[in-house]
């Protein structure tokens, strides 16, 4: 009885679909546990690049079962369009099945998000504005509204119920907006949702796991964007860490085995909120350029930054990850030094850890180690690549006491190293 959950320990876009895509054949299902159309999973092989969404980064395995769980929220307009353009590839795909407990993003959500964000001004969170935080608030404000529901009778009245509420909501931020045709959008987009099989997750995966089966849990976003644990407020509204793949899909905390924890190895943050180890200068726009670090969903820029050891031991204590990962080490090469900040300044005080006061006034304290000039997309082996890009590999994982089990050098499938 197996589960393994794969999730980001910086501030998302560490490169989780890459390797899911890569790690699939291990498994017999693929279940995505949070988040919504604010991730964008990009998967690069054969020559095509795709974006998913709220699709599980399986998806292009046929034999392999993808489900959306019960933690996600879906938007289906957004889900049609995903299933449109995977279409098109018209290559063989996995099956999909889509928790009948994930919550529906309203065309108002995202209204609701877009006037928020309005309102905040210079303090606004840079959410993608798909809707995400007002859908998980009227989750847990217990109003929102489900797969499952889709097919009852008073679905309609519902729906027109929630909206009537999120129309008081607006007038109250005197925000201007249209949504008929949106609405009609929505509705019809309904009938794409409702082709695939609605399931009880919990006791399909239930089921699943007393029969031997193997389940890859696939996170969204990252640590310190998670609701709890993240920068708050500078922050997605669900659990993006280990304990949220136990409740966005019913699994248990004793039936998960392996934890693996992405990094890029530098440091990217889109949206505002704190970024201890941000770059303003060359550096920071060499990692912007080299790594195309322009968002997969919404394609704002990221900024770029340093890696930031204490963030990092911070999110795998979090999670309890078993094992690294380590991606994007190809596009730091050529730089001279590499810096890592080991501790902060803060508060006249030198500290090795993540205060609650992160938000504010933590100045970073780095080590440099000796940068690699050599490209390193161009490698067939690990072996072959330079001494100095070992030793980086060999110093983050003595410093986080966790291997490293893959090193990726580019966003092909075929551009990953198991070590
Ligand atoms: P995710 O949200 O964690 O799945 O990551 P994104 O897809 O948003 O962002 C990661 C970006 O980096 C994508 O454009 C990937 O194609 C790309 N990528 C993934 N791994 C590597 C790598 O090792 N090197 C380079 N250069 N790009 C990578
Ligand atoms: P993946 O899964 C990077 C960020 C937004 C914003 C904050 C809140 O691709 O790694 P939201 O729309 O969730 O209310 O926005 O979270 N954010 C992400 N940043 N990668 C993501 O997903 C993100 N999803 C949300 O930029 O700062
Ligand atoms: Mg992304």
């Amino acid at each position: 009885m197996q589960t393994d959950v794969l999730l980001g320990l910086q501030w998302g876009d560490e490169g989780k679909g890459k390797i899911v895509d890569v790690l699939t054949s291990n498994y017999d299902i693929i279940a995505r546990f949070q988040g919504g159309p604010n991730a964008g999973h990009t998967l690069e092989f054969d020559g095509i690049k795709h974006v998913l969404h709220t699709i599980p980064s399986g998806i292009f395995h046929k034999g392999s079962i993808n489900i959306i769980g019960n933690g996600v929220v879906i938007d289906p307009i957004i889900f049609e369009n995903e299933i449109k353009s995977i279409d098109k590839l018209d290559m063989k795909i996995s099956e999909l099945l889509i928790a009948k407990k994930a919550h529906l993003i309203l065309p108002t959500h995202k209204l609701l998000d877009a006037a928020s964000e309005q309102a905040k001004g210079k303090n606004k969170i840079g959410s993608t504005l798909k809707g995400i935080g007002p859908t998980y608030m009227d989750k847990t404000g217990r109003n929102g509204l489900r797969v499952g529901d889709i097919s009852a009778a008073n679905f309609k009245d519902r729906y027109d119920k929630l909206k009537q509420k999120h129309i008081q909501i607006l007038n109250f931020y005197d925000f201007d907006y249209e949504i008929w045709d949106l609405e009609e959008k929505w509705f019809a987009s309904l009938e794409t949702l409702k082709k695939f099989q609605h399931i009880e997750s919990e006791h399909y995966l239930h089921k699943a796991l007393k029969e031997g089966k193997k389940i890859l849990a696939e996170g969204a976003q990252g640590t310190l964007l998670d609701i709890d644990f993240g920068s708050y407020p500078f922050v997605t509204s669900s659990n993006t860490i280990t304990a949220g793949a136990c409740t966005g899909l019913g699994i248990s905390p004793n039936k998960i085995k392996d934890v693996f924890g992405i990094f890029k190895a530098y440091c990217t943050r889109v949206g505002s909120g704190p970024f201890p180890t941000e770059l303003f200068d060359e550096v920071g726009k060499h990692m912007q350029k080299v790594g195309n670090e322009f968002g997969a969903t919404t394609g704002r820029p990221r900024r770029c930054g340093w890696i930031d050891l204490p963030a990092l031991k911070y999110a795998i204590n979090v999670n309890g990850v078993t094992q690294l990962m380590m991606m994007k080490g190809d596009v730091i090469s050529g730089l001279d030094k590499i810096k890592v900040c080991t501790h902060y300044h803060f508060n006249g005080e030198k500290i090795n850890y993540l205060p609650f006061e992160a938000n504010d006034g933590l100045i970073p304290i780095f080590e440099e180690l000796p940068g690699w000039q050599e490209d390193l997309m161009q490698l067939q082996d690990l072996s072959d690549a330079p001494q100095s890009f070992h030793d980086y590999i060999r110093y983050l994982e003595k410093e986080l006491e966790t291997p490293i089990s893959i090193v990726s050098v580019g966003p092909d499938r075929k551009q990953t190293f198991f070590r």
